[in-house]
């Protein structure tokens, strides 16, 4: 349910959708507080020293990160700030070679440029394949709240139907802008023909992970059926925020096992994608973990700069989390022996429910990097 991977439609009708949602959502207040707490734009002036790098983790604690673990661990001293992976939230099933992990680290990173270009520090990243930590070094630079940094409190990832309309040749072109780099190629494929191939290699992967008692019970456990455990854990994947009701963890549990089908995912991942403009495949030109930051970074300035054209994108990663499907996406591409990084759907629709984050406190580590 209640994932990226939710079972939208059924769901609503099954529990009694808005009656339940309402109902269940003792919680919603304590949700709501959270949410404006969390999504907001901060002081641009004022702030200096040890409560500036603050700040810019908490915009760095913004990026999106697989299944919403927030596997980040950040340092702050005078003129850097060292992101770490927090090893203890890794997904080994989904994601048994960290690939996802680095490219989160790689997302969180770039929140962290943007928000201290607005603070006037220009951001430089480097990742130390010894120790596997990104030291972001901060110098002084005029300070710029470009359109991107507007939009870190405006990104989400947006797991509903979207309008199905085209965008114009000037929006793709922005968005191409901002996905590629050296290093990463961003292909983009609009045409109806070939986005219905990826579908098919979408639900392949989906099926394969949906047969894995593995893939499913590590989802599970990061699934927060309710605001009130969505607002206590402060991570993972709120049902509300995919478009399902709020219920009570017992329900939800019972719900996912009985309609997360996949013949149900099937139809809704279908549904899902002919809603969409098109689809970004990101892919580096090499298959390591600094490539994988990279990649992360190339995706999250493509995500900032469609949140700031009001365009949605949601991931469609099951292809790429499947190795036999990876490679027959690969061969469908055609990029030879280089791994499709990340699947991404785009286009216009609604906004969800915010997901949430922990507190800045918690992702903090004392002492110099
Ligand atoms: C590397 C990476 C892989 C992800 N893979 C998927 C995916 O396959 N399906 C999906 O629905 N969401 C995926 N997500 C999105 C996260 O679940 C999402 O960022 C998180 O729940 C927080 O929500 P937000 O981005 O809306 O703030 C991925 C995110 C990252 C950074």
């Amino acid at each position: 349910m209640i994932t990226r991977r939710g079972f939208t439609a059924s769901v609503p009708a099954l529990v009694g959708g808005p009656a339940i949602l309402s109902a269940c959502s003792a919680g919603a207040d304590g949700y709501e507080a959270a949410v404006r707490r969390t999504w907001r734009l901060g002081p641009l002036q004022g702030l200096e020293g040890a409560e500036l790098g603050e700040e810019l983790v908490r915009y760095a604690t913004l990026a999106p990160s697989s299944h919403n673990t927030q596997c980040w661990k950040f340092t702050v001293a005078h003129d850097a700030i060292t992101i770490a992976p927090d090893l203890s939230r890794r997904c080994p099933v989904v994601d048994p070679d960290d690939h996802h992990l680095f490219a989160s680290l790689g997302c969180a990173a770039e929140n962290l440029v943007q928000a201290a270009r607005a603070h006037g520090l220009h951001g430089e990243v480097v990742f130390d394949a010894a120790h596997d930590v990104l030291r972001v070094a901060l110098s002084p630079t005029r300070a710029l709240a470009s359109p991107l940094f507007g939009a870190l409190v405006q990104r989400q990832c947006t797991r509903g139907e979207y309008d199905a309309k085209a965008l114009s040749n000037e929006e793709l072109d922005l968005l191409a802008r901002a996905g590629n780099a050296d290093g990463v190629r961003m292909m983009l494929l609009t045409q109806r023909a070939a986005m219905e191939a990826v579908l098919e290699h979408v639900v392949r992967g989906n099926t394969a992970q949906m047969k894995d008692p593995a893939f499913v019970d590590e989802l599970k456990a990061w699934i927060r059926f309710s605001g009130r455990d969505a607002v206590r854990h402060a991570d993972g994947l709120y049902g509300v925020s995919s478009g399902n009701p709020d219920v009570p963890a017992w329900l939800g549990g019972l719900l996912f096992d009985w309609l997360f089908t996949p013949q149900s995912e099937a139809d809704k991942l279908s549904k899902q994608l002919r809603s969409s403009a098109g689809i970004a495949v990101f892919v580096a030109d090499a298959a390591d973990k600094s490539r994988w930051v990279d990649v992360g970074r190339c995706y999250e300035r493509f995500a900032l700069q469609a949140a700031a054209l009001d365009i949605r994108n949601a991931f469609i990663n099951q292809p790429v989390e499947v190795p036999a499907v990876r490679a027959q996406l690969a061969s469908f591409l055609g990029i030879g022996d280089r791994r499709p990084d990340l699947v991404v759907r785009f286009g216009r629709g609604a906004r969800l429910p915010a997901s949430l984050r922990r507190p800045v406190e918690d992702v903090l580590r004392s002492g110099e990097p």
